[in-house]
Order: C-alpha cells, then structure tokens, then sequence
C-alpha cells in the first residue's frame, strides 16, 4: 500500500476472523518494531508473542475492549477473537522512561500489520498484574500494552468532528452495519501556524 493510504485506512478493528496470521507476517510485525527510533538507541522494549489458542484466551479474559460501547457490543465475543497478541515491554534496567519508544513501536507494528491486510487493537485496559506473571516478567519489566491482531471482519472509517465544544464528539461508535465510526478533530482546530 501507498505510505498516506496506509495511514488514512489503519484503524483500530475489534472483531476477527479466526483465520491464522502467516508466520512470515508475524516475523515482518517484529521486524518493524526493532526497526522503530529510540532515545539514545538504547532498545529497551521486548516483545512477548502469543499465538497459541489456549494462551490468546487466556490473555484475552485480561482485556477490556471498546470502553466507549456497552460490553455486549464492544466487546469482542467468542468467534471474533483475535488469534494473536503481542506484548510490549519496557525493560527498566535499560531506560525507565521510555513511553515515546513504546509508541513509535507501536505505530510500527499496527502499519506493518495492515499492510498485510491484518487489523490490530492496541490494549491499554488490560489486568497488567495477572498478564505481567503470565508472560513470566521480572521486577524491571514494565507491561506496557498488548497489541491484538487478526483479520477483521468490520469495517471502520473516519468522520470529522462535528462539534469541537461538545467533549463527547471524539466518542467512536458503531453505524447501523456495526461498522465503526472514528471522528477526528478537524486540522484547523488542531494546528497553529506561527
Ligand atoms: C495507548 C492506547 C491504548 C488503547 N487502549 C485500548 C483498549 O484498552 N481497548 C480498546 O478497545 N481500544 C484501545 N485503544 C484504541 C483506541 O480506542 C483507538 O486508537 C481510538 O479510538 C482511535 O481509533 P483509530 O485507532 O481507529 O484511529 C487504545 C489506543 C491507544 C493508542
């Protein structure tokens, strides 16, 4: 895909088919991350794989997902799981401070995986504590999110915002085809040129 039409079409998807995700793209997704900028180099993120059925259930009764619908519509259900999940890590040791590295990683992997065709969901709401001992971390490594990936089987596209003083204008929501909806800010409320 073309760089700007990979950006415009790269939603958040949160429903999946439950076809497999190819090795050969699993490894492209990491290789995209270890490709990602970070202060000083200094590559303090790493990264748990989780593609094992048993184990994607596992991590996916930690997540919370589409905290703006009811559970009974957001959350994915059964046959509509992701069917993998990778985890980001910040390895204190290395840098404490390190959110921008996370999210420049992050952004890696969602587009790598979209251009394959596979829709991913970043997971901050997520039982860190329970997933932290699952994925077997040690005291300086810090779960950031899960990022959960698959085939969607939605559609999801942008609007703008149509009332910028209404604070609930920037809320997604579903259409009558359970497709969602994402406004963004419009440009001209959100650059300054000096
Ligand atoms: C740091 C971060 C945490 C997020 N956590 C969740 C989450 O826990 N559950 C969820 O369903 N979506 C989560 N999202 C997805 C956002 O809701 C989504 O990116 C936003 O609504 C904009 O939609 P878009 O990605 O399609 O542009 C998260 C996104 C980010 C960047």
């Amino acid at each position: 895909m073309e760089l700007m039409e990979l950006l415009m079409t790269r939603r958040t998807y949160r429903r999946f088919d439950q076809k497999k995700i190819s090795l050969d793209i699993i490894d492209e997704i990491l290789l995209a991350a270890r490709m990602a900028s970070s202060a000083a180099n200094k590559q303090p993120l790493s990264y748990v794989v989780i593609q094992n059925e048993e184990k994607v259930d596992a991590v996916f009764s930690h997540t919370k997902w589409a905290g703006y619908l009811p559970p009974e519509e957001g959350q994915p259900k059964k046959e509509e799981q992701p069917v993998l999940f990778i985890a980001v890590v910040q390895n204190l040791d290395i840098n404490r401070d390190c959110d921008t590295d996370a999210g420049l990683a992050i952004s890696n992997m969602t587009l790598a995986a979209w251009n394959h065709g596979v829709g991913s969901c970043i997971i901050g709401a997520c039982n860190k504590p329970v997933l932290s001992e699952m994925f077997g971390l040690t005291e300086n490594q810090k779960l950031h999110t899960v990022i959960a990936f698959g085939y969607p089987t939605h559609a999801s596209y942008i609007a703008d915002v149509e009332d910028k003083a209404d604070a609930e204008a920037i809320k997604y929501y579903m259409d009558e085809n359970r497709d969602y909806v994402v406004p963004k800010r419009n440009l001209s409320d959100v650059v300054k040129y000096l």
